[in-house]
Order: C-alpha cells, then structure tokens, then sequence
C-alpha cells in the first residue's frame, strides 16, 4: 500500500527533516515501496487518509512531528507509524520529562535544572558548577545550546534557548567521550546497535559540524574497551524501554573522563537520517544497509 515520508514541519529543525526525509523516501522508492513526500507544514494531516495512504514513515524532527503531537493525528485517523507512540513520543522531547524517569529508575543522567530567568540560570550555574550547558528542554540538533564557563554568560546563554523554548534546561557538563547509541525493536527484543564515538572539532558538536562541515570525526566501531561498548548498549536499551520507546531511537551519551561513568543526555525518537546522520552510520557497522535499515524501521510501524 502508498506509504507517506512525513518530512519537514515546522520545527527548528526542519531542514534537517528534509534531508532525512529524501534519504528514506528515495531509499524506499528504490526498494519498489509506493512511497510519497508529505509535508505538514504544506498540508492538512487527513489528507493521508483520503489519499489512501495506509502506513506513514515519520522522518520529522523536533516539536510537531516528534514530539507526540502528529502521533496523536495519526491514532486517530488510524494510520499505522514508524517510532514511539504519543506519551514515550511526547516525554522523549522533553528532555526534562526524559531525565525525571531515568532519574528515578536508576539510570545516571547528569544533574540539571529547570529554569524560567536568567537570575535562575546564574543560580544554576552557582549550584552545578562549571561548565554548565544551557538549551531548550524540547528541541534538537544542538539548536539553542550554549556552555557556559563564566557568570557573566548566563544571561545570554538563558536568552538564546528561551527563542526556542520557554522551558530551559541547565545541565551539569560531562567531559570525556561523547557516545551515541540507537536501538531498535522493541520490548524484549529492543536491541542497541553498535556505539559510534564522535570527536568534533573543539568539542563542538553543534548544527554545523552535524550536517555540514566533515570536520567531525566518527568512530564506529567505538574504540572503547568491550566492556564499556556492552555497558552502554545495555544501559541505552534500558533507557529506550523505560520510557516506552518502540520502533527506533537513539540515545545521546557521555562517558566521564576521570571515572568512565556513562551519562544518558537525550534520547531521539525520530533520529536524523541524513547522510551525515549517526543511526545509518551504526547500522552499516552491523551489516545494515541505509535502504536495508528504512525497510526495517517501516515495518516497525504501527498504532
Ligand atoms: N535531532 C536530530 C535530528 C537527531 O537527533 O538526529
Ligand atoms: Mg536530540
């Protein structure tokens, strides 16, 4: 049956939805699915369904398109989607909501707080020590983000992720190895792929050096001792079936230089599927081709 590839909206972060988008779609169409573009931001939702079209590929980022919001449309018009459902959808985009669970199931995530002035960023920094990364709690690919090492840069910091979002997360720094992991399945049968270990430029892993620049540096396989690469994909999957993720994901991870402790920063629950992207990066690691990898996020779908 016609397979719709949701791809743009209308988040921050919708060019980089285009670019996921037209991997898959193209990928798909070369593997004979009957896919088509669909973009909500140019069209009504329930034109799927008089369309015709009986599954959706979800390869939007960031608010209103992973967050939950177009997962609720598609319940209700019945049509079977790739990723998590509403609620793991919607407390996955919230990075406060995500660190809250962990938190309380035991899983280390690094301490933060949520705050609504600059005054209260200037107090965080003062508690968390520094460095301090400051961004909006529901928004992705680094938008918004700033770390901050001195007092004076709060009231900036504060000032740049509240453009994106009125809730903002400050966050203790972890420095040692920056790690991300997807998973995929479900329930018993999630599984994590193998991690990729990136090294950026500086440190900065931000918009620019995501999708634009090859400066950055991918490491898959990771490097890490075995041990570590198991501990990270077992606590990765644990994080992934708390919240009640299915489908796909893939989850943000920073590994302390001085204890290598694991820290989960975020999980993504419509990863990027661009051709700089991380979730296509780990699965050819395991014998996964892109096109092989799409086909198999499709069938995932469900309601
Ligand atoms: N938010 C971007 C698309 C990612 O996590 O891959
Ligand atoms: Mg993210």
């Amino acid at each position: 049956g016609k397979v719709a590839v949701l791809m743009g909206g209308t988040s921050a972060e919708r060019e980089v939805s285009l670019m996921s988008g037209g991997g898959v779609l193209q990928a798909l169409r070369a593997r004979g699915v009957d896919a088509h573009a669909f973009d909500p931001a140019n069209g009504d939702l329930s034109a799927l369904k008089t369309h015709g079209y009986q599954r959706c590929f979800i390869a939007l980022h960031g608010r209103h398109g992973e967050d939950g919001t177009v997962q609720g449309a598609l319940e209700l018009l019945g049509i079977p989607y790739t990723g998590p459902g509403v609620m793991a959808s919607s407390i996955a985009m919230d990075k406060i909501m995500t660190k809250r669970i962990w938190r309380f199931e035991g899983l280390s995530t690094p301490d933060w707080r949520l705050v609504a002035s600059s005054a209260e960023t200037a107090q965080a920094f003062a508690e968390l020590g520094t460095p301090m990364i400051v961004k909006p709690a529901r928004e992705g690919s680094t938008l918004g983000l700033t770390k901050v090492s001195s007092l004076g840069q709060c009231e900036q910091a504060y000032l740049l992720a509240s453009r994106y979002d009125p809730e903002v997360l400050c966050e203790q720094f972890i420095d040692g190895d920056e790690t991300t992991c997807p998973v995929l399945g479900q329930g018993a049968s999630a599984t994590a792929l193998p991690v990729i270990r990136i090294v950026a430029p500086e440190g900065n892993y931000d918009y620019q050096n995501k999708y634009f620049t090859d400066v950055t540096q991918y490491h898959c396989p990771s490097g890490l001792p075995e041990a570590e690469e198991r501990e990270i994909q077992r606590i990765v999957v644990q994080a992934y079936r708390t919240l009640g993720c299915r489908g796909w994901a893939r989850a943000d991870i920073m590994i302390r230089k001085s204890d290598r402790q694991p820290f989960l920063l975020e999980i993504n629950t419509s990863p990027g599927m661009t051709g700089h992207s991380l979730v296509p990066m780990a699965a050819k690691a395991s014998g996964i081709g892109y096109p092989e990898l799409c086909l198999r996020i499709l069938a995932s779908a469900s309601l």
